[in-house]
């Protein structure tokens, strides 16, 4: 009988998705903030190596609907910034969530909530 050598090699595996340092970001606005301004910064931290722990941001399930136009997330940071002027007839809150991908196969994310809340 002959030997047979098997060579294994251990890949981190992606056995850990996302989280969020918090799962509520909450954020009040006066309602004169320009475009483009700074709101919050959210972070997720993986505890995978590699590209199974290197995450990328965005944002969905906007409410009001109209609020998909109004915010932006850049998906490297994590920073939110205000995409359009607010305008007085609109809502004073505005919930939507943010989710963290991580770019292991398949991928895992985590959710998070993010409320702006409009104040005079
Ligand atoms: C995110 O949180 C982790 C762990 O608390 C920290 O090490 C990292 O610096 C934070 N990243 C940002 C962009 O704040
Ligand atoms: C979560 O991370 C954000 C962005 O780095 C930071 O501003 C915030 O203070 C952190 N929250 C907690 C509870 O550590």
């Amino acid at each position: 009988m002959g030997t047979v050598q098997l060579v294994i090699s251990v890949l981190d595996a992606n056995d850990n998705a996302p989280q969020f340092n918090q799962s509520v970001y909450k954020v009040q606005i006066p309602e004169n903030t320009e475009r483009g301004a700074f709101l919050v910064r959210v972070n997720a931290t993986d505890l995978d190596e590699g590209t199974n722990c290197n995450i990328s941001y965005s944002l969905t399930n906007f409410f009001p609907p109209d609020a998909k136009d109004m915010f932006e997330i850049e998906k490297n940071s994590g920073e939110i910034h205000l995409r359009s002027s607010l305008d007085f007839e609109d809502a004073a809150i505005y919930r939507m969530q943010v989710d963290a991908q991580d770019k292991g196969n398949p991928p895992l994310s985590g959710h998070g909530k993010v409320v702006v809340e409009v104040v005079d």
